[in-house]
């Protein structure tokens, strides 16, 4: 029997990557997407296409009663999630001035309470088993702080601060929980930054000089969900091309 893995959001730029990789690598792919997503269908024929059986839900990660029924129904008709990549994200940036609370919640309960809304359902299933994975994407501004982005940031660097003490209360069951931190790749979310401050703002300040590709950050979820990696736990993995090192 194969693994499952559960990816969120994995119909955006990164998420597809990370599926794409783990169906390579044999596991049984499972997939969310919000409620307002109208080309889920279209997207699960083209993967098809390309040869890929994923399956995909319906899911607001923001809403632990939707995130709660959502693992129900994976339960029933795939089974067991083994491998957790909590990836659905958002940004709302503006400067600090501008913040206003339904941009600050959006982003909190999008980045980090999905956090806990998804992890919740499945953690006590992995531990009963004794095995398990659970796999965060924060981002390199979660380390570092970014202009206009006080609630990305802080639900960022939230995320790694879950990561942490839930690995230590999970560590002898066979349970990882890990962090890796983004650095600018080349997405949707990146391609909604004004060009001018992708030029000049951030581009000269990755020292590779180029944005990152999703196939490079899946690799490092694949490595993280592997059996090689069973003593790595709590861990932030930066991958960043070198604009922000710890
Ligand atoms: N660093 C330093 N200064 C910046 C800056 C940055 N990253 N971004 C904007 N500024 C400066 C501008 O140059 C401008 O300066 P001047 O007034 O001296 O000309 C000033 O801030 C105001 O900028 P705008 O005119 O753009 O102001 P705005 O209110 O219309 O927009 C903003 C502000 C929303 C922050 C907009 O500039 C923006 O979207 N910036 C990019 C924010 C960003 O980098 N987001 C990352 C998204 S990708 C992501 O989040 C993925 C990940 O995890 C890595
Ligand atoms: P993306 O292409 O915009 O994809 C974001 C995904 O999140 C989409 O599939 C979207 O689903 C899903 N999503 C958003 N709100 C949701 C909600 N309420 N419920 C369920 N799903 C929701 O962005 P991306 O670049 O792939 O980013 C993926 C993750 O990586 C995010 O957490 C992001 O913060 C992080 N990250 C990205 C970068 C980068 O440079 N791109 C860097 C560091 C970290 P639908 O399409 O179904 O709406």
């Amino acid at each position: 029997m194969s693994r499952i893995a559960l990816i969120t959001g994995g119909m955006g730029g990164l998420g597809e990557a990370i599926c794409i990789k783990m169906a390579a690598l044999g596991y049984q792919v499972v997939t969310t997407y919000s409620p307002g997503n109208k080309t889920w269908k279209e997207w699960l024929d083209s993967m098809k296409q390309q040869g890929h059986n994923f399956k995909a839900y319906p899911c607001d990660v923001a809403d632990f009663d939707s995130a709660k029924a959502c693992i129900e129904q994976v339960t029933k008709e795939v089974g067991p999630v083994d491998v957790l990549v909590n990836n659905a994200g958002i940004t709302r940036d503006m400067t600090f001035k501008k913040m206003d609370k339904v941009n600050w919640h959006a982003v909190m309960s999008t980045n980090l309470d999905s956090t806990f809304n998804m992890t919740k359902q499945v953690c006590d299933g992995m531990l009963d088993r004794g095995w398990g994975r659970i796999i965060n994407i924060s981002s390199v501004n979660g380390q570092k702080g970014a202009f206009g982005q006080t609630n990305y940031s802080a639900a960022k660097a939230g995320m790694h601060g879950f990561t942490k003490a839930l690995a230590l209360e999970v560590a002898r069951k066979g349970v990882t929980v890990n962090t890796i931190s983004p650095g600018y790749i080349g997405t949707k979310m990146v391609m909604a930054i004004p060009q001018d401050v992708l030029d000049s703002k951030i581009i000269p300040q990755i020292p590779m000089g180029r944005l990152g590709k999703p196939e490079e950050v899946a690799g490092l979820v694949a490595y993280l969900a592997s059996e090689e990696a069973a003593f790595l736990t709590g861990a932030n993995i930066a991958i960043n091309g070198g604009q922000h090192m710890q």
